[in-house]
């Protein structure tokens, strides 16, 4: 039941069936990639490209997706974000339908950091670069910045689920959100 009102809350599709696929799937090999990385085989090669291009289409549909996944409707500018950052703080932030723009930012760190680690990760297996100990900590070091990007991510998630009385893990199941 919508408050004060007496209705049952509506819904409203926002997270399309290609950002969920691309979500859950590019947790799924960034996890798997990272378990994998000790020996930096065959399988951790695989599990890192197919990161690369997850993480090149996603780009690509950012330009292209339906409205809540095209960059142009949730990158912040350094404004919106020093305000939300702030109102925060205060604990007075607005709800958003699609990415807030703190939760924004984060998903374009991770972007970049997804795409810098595999491009070191393949810089490893070049004659140029292969053993480079400079490339590989490199490497080593983007991922770990991932882990803990990750974990702010998932914090992050929970902490705005938890505000607003929402299910945000729920929504990018199932793409819907309620609509006030
Ligand atoms: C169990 C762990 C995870 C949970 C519960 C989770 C949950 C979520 C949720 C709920 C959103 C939507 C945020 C919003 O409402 O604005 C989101 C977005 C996103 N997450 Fe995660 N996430 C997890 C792991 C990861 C991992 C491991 C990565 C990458 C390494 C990742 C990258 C992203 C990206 C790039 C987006 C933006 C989606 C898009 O617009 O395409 N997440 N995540
Ligand atoms: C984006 C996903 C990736 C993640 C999260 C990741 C993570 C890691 C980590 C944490 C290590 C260090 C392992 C250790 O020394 O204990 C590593 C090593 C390695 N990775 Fe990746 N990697 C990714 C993509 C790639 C790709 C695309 C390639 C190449 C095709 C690659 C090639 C290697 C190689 C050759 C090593 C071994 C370096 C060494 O001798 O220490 N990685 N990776």
């Amino acid at each position: 039941m919508n408050a004060g009102t007496g209705e049952a809350p509506r819904f409203t599709p926002v997270w399309d069936l290609f950002v969920r696929i691309f979500h859950w799937s590019v947790a799924a090999a960034f996890g798997a990639a990272y378990v994998s990385s000790d020996d930096g085989g065959t399988v951790h090669h695989v599990l890192g490209y197919a990161v690369l291009a997850l993480v090149a289409l996603r780009i690509a549909w950012g330009f292209v997706g339906s409205y809540h996944a095209r960059f142009t409707n949730f990158v912040p500018s350094p404004r919106e974000f020093a305000q939300y950052s702030r109102a925060m703080r205060a604990g007075r932030e607005r709800r958003y339908l699609g990415h807030n723009p703190a939760g924004a930012v984060m998903i374009i760190a991770l972007l970049i950091l997804l795409t810098a680690t595999g491009a070191t990760g393949w810089l490893l297996t070049t004659n140029v670069f292969w053993g480079s100990e400079a490339v590989e900590a490199l490497h080593e070091a983007s991922a770990n910045a991932i882990l803990v990007c990750v974990v702010l991510h998932v914090g992050g998630v929970l902490l705005t689920s938890w505000r607003h009385r929402e299910n945000l893990v729920g929504a990018m199941l199932t793409g819907r959100k309620r609509n006030d």
